[in-house]
């Protein structure tokens, strides 16, 4: 019965697939490739975004008028405007056409020392001027090997939801992404993306309700390929994923259209 549910939820919650172009492709570069993957990328089942480098963002914008392709930043600042030297803000996205922005990476947390409680005000931000958020969590190896791997996101999760309504948290798209999985063709298996992506739904249900639980979208990322996405997302809590590396490949075509 429950897992008749879980199923049956699942497939009321749209796929969204997104890719993480991180620091690559110039301007000139981004248009060509969103001209290449254009074609490849039509599937009406899933919101396609393509997150992209902030200066990247007005070209990309413009390629991709007239497509299903979605345009998302890289990060954002959670102020409004003023003496905050090379940050981007809210207002900035929104004006240039971005509906999605990726918030709290574990990149932008190990390098760029984001804490939960700065992805937390980003989060309200975003929120605030209807840019949707794309929260990543996920676990180092070393916590996944110490056996804390719920424990951390959940904690994660808890921070970066702090003020924000349960009608806000419904929109949300949540991306896990084990540290370790990323960048590395080291995918996680189904079971244990399952899994946390799993404790994230029941952990959304704790703060809020059965309803938001049931409604909120949440993503596995970390080495997400054509021949893995079919089975990641067919799992009763994965609701797409965050791609990096084969976002900037065809193979980013194959992983939207998983279905087919
Ligand atoms: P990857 O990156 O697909 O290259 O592992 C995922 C991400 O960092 O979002």
């Amino acid at each position: 019965m429950r897992r008749a549910l879980q199923m049956e939820d699942n497939m009321a919650r749209k796929k969204i697939i997104a890719g993480n172009w991180k620091m690559n492709m110039t301007p000139t570069e981004a248009v060509a490739l969103v001209n290449e993957l254009k074609p490849l990328v039509g599937n009406d089942d899933v919101d396609v975004v393509f997150c992209v480098p902030a200066i990247d963002i007005i070209p990309v914008a413009e390629a991709v008028k007239g497509t299903n392709i979605k345009v998302g930043a890289e990060n954002m600042y959670y102020e409004e405007k003023g003496a905050y030297t090379g940050e981007i803000s809210p207002n900035m996205l929104k004006d240039a056409g971005v509906a999605y922005v990726i918030i709290g990476h574990s990149e932008r947390r190990e390098y760029f020392k984001e804490t939960d409680e700065i992805v937390n005000k980003k989060v309200l931000k975003a929120l605030e001027h209807g840019i949707t958020p794309i929260l990543c969590c996920g676990e180092s190896l070393t916590q996944r090997e110490q056996g804390i791997t719920i424990d951390w996101v959940r904690q994660q999760i808890k921070i970066a939801f702090q003020n924000v309504t349960a009608d806000q948290a419904k929109t949300v798209v949540i991306a896990y992404e084990p540290i370790w999985a990323i960048g590395t063709g080291k995918v996680a298996t189904t079971e244990q993306a399952q899994e946390v992506c799993a404790a994230i739904r029941v952990c959304i249900g704790e703060i809020y309700d059965e309803a938001t639980a049931a409604a909120i979208r949440i993503q596995y990322g970390g080495s997400v390929s054509g021949a893995s996405a079919p089975e990641l997302f067919a799992q009763a809590d994965i609701d797409g994923g965050l791609v990096g590396g084969a976002s900037l490949k065809p193979d980013f075509g194959k992983i939207v259209n998983y279905n087919k």
